[in-house]
């Protein structure tokens, strides 16, 4: 009688304690019972990866975008094409389990030389979505739980460059052209940045030199290079009085695009070198108040990006993104050579977030702000905006409209209401 007493007894501590076993996942670490990928088109109508990972608690997926004016030391995006990609990723043994970030080691080291960085993109997305459902958190608290700072918004108004159709024959050399508004909170400055694209557009109009919109969809103009800046300051000087908040303007030059020796506009003509690109670029933040200077110089010259970084003594932002290609030795590289005040954070230039989380450590560490970026070719995902929260980023650019774009504002905005 006694013993069956105890028997039952024990039982029910047993169910008691499995219930609450099951009721908090977060005991359990997870394991990938099958990963396997399909194609899908980005906003510029071309083929990218959507990869799909299966658990115990289901399926997660998540997508990758595609650049176009990539840094030429950007890890390839498939190891071959995206067909190998599907296939290699069928034949993946993940017989381990994973419970938080730094486990994304573990994923990279078995994918190594496998797939390429747009697939380990996507692949790791997916296994962050899936870790933090089970754990019941955000997937930013899988990055650092105390996060709290929201970034200021980059959004592109007017293009040049790769990613723009001529207008009447022309087009800026530079590619992008930007607006930062810095209001408190970042459903104002997302409002801003909306609000200058539609005044920039307008003031385009009345010049009649209003292109349609680029793969950013940002505004595509005739006009040359200063006259956009020209637009760009007027419009930011009379936003700024309107809103009584703080708006910076800033450039993407990506100067490798139209550099073959020497730097090569076209829209006007001229051909500068090294040395003459250098003063032309300062010279330019300050007839212009800029405040953001991204590839100003092309991606071999640290040395380019220094003298620059020096001449403009702290009053404009020298970012670097094809300098760097989020890659953790070219940007330590930079670091030493003094090259740049900034760096642009794309997970699938170099294929590894962990590699992310390094330059991120190593940017706080030295000072240099961080800007977790969006590519030109974007899908619907949404998780760059928790990883720029995560890692506490400076900026988060990402384009001002379209429903890509818009995803990763609406989620950072989604984030800053859970904040409050
Ligand atoms: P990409 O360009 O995504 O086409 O490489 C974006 C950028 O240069 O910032
Ligand atoms: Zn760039």
């Amino acid at each position: 009688m006694q013993k069956r007493f105890i028997n039952a007894f024990l039982a029910s501590i047993e169910i008691e304690a499995m219930d609450f076993y099951i009721a908090d996942s977060s005991y359990f670490k997870m394991r990938i019972k099958e990963v396997y990928g399909r194609k899908i088109e980005d906003s510029r109508k071309e083929r990218t990866i959507e990869i799909f990972i299966k658990t115990e608690t289901g399926v997660y997926s998540a997508s990758s975008p595609s650049g176009k004016s990539k840094g030429r030391n950007e890890a390839p995006s498939f190891i071959r094409d995206i067909d190998l990609d599907m296939q290699m990723l069928k034949d993946l043994k993940m017989d381990f389990s994973i419970d938080c970030f730094e486990d994304l080691e573990k994923v990279e080291k078995i994918v190594k030389g496998k797939i390429g960085a747009n697939s380990i993109f996507a692949l790791e997305s997916a296994i962050l979505k899936a870790r933090a459902f089970e754990r019941k958190k955000e997937i930013w608290e899988l990055v650092n739980e105390k996060a709290r700072k929201l970034p200021h918004p980059v959004g592109n108004c007017i293009g040049g460059g790769m990613h723009t159709p001529l207008f009447n024959g022309k087009k800026p050399d530079f590619q992008e052209f930007l607006v930062i508004p810095k209001a408190r909170k970042f459903i104002d400055s997302v409002f801003l940045m909306k609000k200058m694209q539609e005044n920039a557009g307008k003031s385009l109009k009345i010049k009649r030199a209003l292109g349609r919109l680029n793969d950013e969809n940002a505004w595509a103009t005739s006009l040359e290079n200063e006259q956009v800046l020209n637009v760009m300051n007027n419009e930011r000087d009379k936003l700024e009085a309107e809103s009584s908040e703080k708006i910076e303007i800033g450039i993407d030059a990506a100067s490798s695009s139209f550099y073959t020796g020497l730097y090569n506009y076209k829209n006007p003509r001229k051909c500068l070198t090294a040395d003459k690109q250098t003063d032309y670029m300062q010279e330019l933040t300050e007839n212009y108040d800029i405040y953001y200077l991204e590839d100003p110089m092309q991606e071999e010259d640290f040395s380019g990006f220094a003298k620059l970084r020096e001449g403009v003594k702290g009053r404009c932002l020298i970012v670097g993104d094809d300098l760097i290609t989020s890659n953790v030795e070219r940007f330590l590289k930079a670091v030493y050579a003094n090259s740049i005040s900034a760096v642009i954070l794309k997970p699938n230039q170099c294929g590894s977030l962990i590699g992310i989380k390094k330059i991120v450590q190593y940017a706080k560490k030295y000072d240099i702000a961080t800007i977790m970026s969006h590519r030109s070719g974007e899908t619907n995902e949404s998780i760059i905006a928790d990883l720029a929260f995560g890692f506490s980023c400076d900026f988060i650019k990402t384009g001002i409209i379209g429903k890509e774009r818009e995803a990763k504002l609406s989620r950072m905005i989604e984030i800053e209401r859970e904040m409050s």
